[in-house]
């Protein structure tokens, strides 16, 4: 059986439109989703809608709306986002699939049934926008901890998990498998706050009187559920619904003795394999509610935890915080309009090291197309192609790897192929490292052409010439293949312009071998020139430079 990879993304609220810091989290599941892929890996990559809650219910009564017509109208900024983005996702889960509000009612019941939710009274500070309970002692100023906003305070009754039983257990969890919470730095992060804090119990029902747009309780009419313990839930529902189904009769009788225990319906509850989760992707404004809800909540449902939890870091602009009312959300449809998909893909993850914070500017970005892809990369191609084609006529002899000479190329470029696969750059998601040692490949290649100079061996020693070339393609079909998760699309037009046929379909029945120096492919090889990769992009201050420099009378324009 092949293995298995589960990767998932937060599921992201329809209440706003999608922007940069959406489309970070998501790209980054992209990148890990497309690399296992290829490594002959069974994927599941998930994403989805967040779609109840007080946020959307208050964000579709201002558009007149109901809550659903509402989602339904919203979750198509996602989906058309992703779309544009090349995002290979295998499922959408929205929150308000009938089989994922079957699953939460069947979840609340089991906790419910096994004592591990209490009804009682309480009084705390309530933050309505965040939808988060507060004790006197957290509030800043009076205020919100987390957002500043003012709290109510609210007297009521309601359901509490109790999750403060597991506070050692996690402790324990967390200290025994050290890559659970990643980067190490959110890992010590949430080890300090269990260790430091008594951990409280969970309020996870909401009074209907106060909010109707949430999940019933299965158990008391008049509440509904908390809408994270909905949402965390859709990591684990998905897998039931919307996962690729078991054909494997040893798991199916495995999965009908699951039904059983779970006494809800579920016709194709037959896809239990895929939990755990490999990777939950996240950004560090949501690290508590998975490091520490979600993972009491599964210890509870004696349900295995996810392999691990990665918070990524915010992008700022200028230094500040996105926010709607600063009017500086940066929009990725716009940004993908104006400088392309996989610009956008390989700036943010070459930028900054995932998971740490990073400021976004679009002249950072043009510096990184005109000097990494436009010069290091879009050159490198369109040279290549052009010598093989006077030289050759676009023919590459790809029988020619023989010890010695073919070897000289590989042997420098072999360092950075084996950081680009490296197990650990992967397991702990260094996208930036990794990218690093692919423009270390074309740089090495870069190198390998100036020392060569295919133009005099083109007089003196044509026999030469083409072994040079054969490396140097081979060194670009690996830069192709290297660089396919991150930037797909660019990745397939090296591919072809190398002669070969598609990426995708070749990589499926070679892998892994594909990645390997020795591969060749079956059929003969001819090149074929294209536009070029990435043209540079001119600011239009650069532009006036330039032409005030050429013609110093001239006005700069506007
Ligand atoms: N619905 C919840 C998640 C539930 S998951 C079970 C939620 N949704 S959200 O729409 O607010 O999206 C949050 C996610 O967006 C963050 O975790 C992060 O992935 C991403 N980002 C939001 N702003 C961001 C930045 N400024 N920078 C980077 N990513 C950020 O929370």
């Amino acid at each position: 059986m092949k293995k298995r990879f589960y990767v998932t993304t937060p599921i992201y609220y329809v209440n706003d439109i999608p922007h940069i810091g959406h489309a970070y989290t998501t790209i980054a599941a992209d990148i890990l989703s497309r690399y296992n892929r290829l490594q002959g890996k069974e994927v599941f990559f998930l994403t989805g809608t967040d779609e109840h809650g007080q946020k959307v219910e208050k964000a579709a009564a201002e558009k007149g709306r109901n809550p659903k017509e509402h989602a339904d109208i919203m979750v198509d900024n996602f989906r058309n986002l992703w779309k544009r983005l090349n995002i290979s996702n295998d499922a959408f889960i929205r929150t308000t699939d009938d089989a994922h509000i079957k699953t939460v009612q069947g979840l609340l019941q089991m906790l419910w049934d096994r004592g591990e939710i209490e009804k009682r009274e309480y009084a705390g500070w309530y933050c309505t926008p965040d939808e988060r309970f507060w004790t006197e002692k957290d509030l800043v100023e009076g205020n919100c901890p987390d957002c500043g906003r003012p709290v109510d305070q609210i007297h009521e009754e309601n359901y509490f998990f109790l999750m403060s039983k597991y506070q050692s257990d996690l402790i324990k969890y967390i200290d025994d498998n050290p890559n659970y919470i990643l980067p190490e730095t959110r890992k010590n992060e949430v080890l300090g706050f269990l260790r430091n804090n008594v951990l409280g119990d969970l309020c996870i029902s909401r009074p209907k009187s106060r909010l109707s747009w949430g999940i019933p309780l299965p158990f008391d009419e008049n509440f509904v559920t908390y809408v994270w313990f909905d949402a965390l839930v859709n990591y684990y529902s998905a897998t039931k619904y919307l996962a690729p189904q078991q054909s494997d009769s040893s798991q199916q009788s495995a999965l009908s003795s699951q039904e059983e225990t779970f006494n809800f319906q579920l016709s194709t509850f037959n896809s239990y394999s895929w939990w755990p989760a490999t990777h939950h992707i996240i950004g560090k404004d949501i690290l508590t509610t998975h490091a520490v809800y979600w993972s009491t909540m599964l210890t509870a449902l004696n349900l295995p935890l996810p392999k691990n939890i990665f918070a990524h870091g915010w992008w700022t602009v200028h230094g500040k915080k996105m926010s709607k009312s600063l009017g500086n959300m940066v929009d990725p449809n716009a940004m993908v309009e104006k400088y392309g998909v996989d610009a956008l893909r390989y700036f943010l993850f070459r930028e900054v090291p995932f998971g740490l914070d990073g400021d976004f500017s679009e002249q950072a970005l043009i510096n990184r197309i005109n000097t990494d892809l436009a010069n290091d990369l879009g050159n490198l191609v369109s040279r290549f192609i052009a010598m093989a084609e006077k030289y050759f006529g676009g023919e590459i002899d790809i029988g020619r790897i023989d010890a010695g000479a073919s070897s000289e190329l590989e042997e420098q470029c072999a360092y950075a192929h084996m950081n680009v696969h490296r197990k650990e750059y992967w397991s702990h998601l260094h996208f930036s490292l990794m990218l690093e040692n692919i423009w270390d490949i074309i740089g090495e290649t870069n190198n390998y052409i100036a020392r060569k100079e295919p133009w005099k061996l083109a007089k003196e020693n044509i026999d030469y010439l083409k072994i040079v070339m054969f490396n140097i393609w081979n060194a670009l079909r690996i830069t192709a293949l290297s660089l396919y998760p991150f930037m797909p699309d660019t990745a397939g037009k090296i591919w072809r312009q190398l002669g070969l046929k598609s990426l995708v379909d070749e990589a499926k029945q070679y892998s892994p071998e594909i990645f390997e120096w020795d591969w060749k492919p079956s059929y003969e090889i001819k090149v074929s020139k294209a536009e070029h990769l990435f043209p540079r992009i001119e600011t239009k201050e650069a532009k006036n430079k330039r032409r005030k420099a050429q013609n110093p009378s001239d006005t700069p324009r506007p």
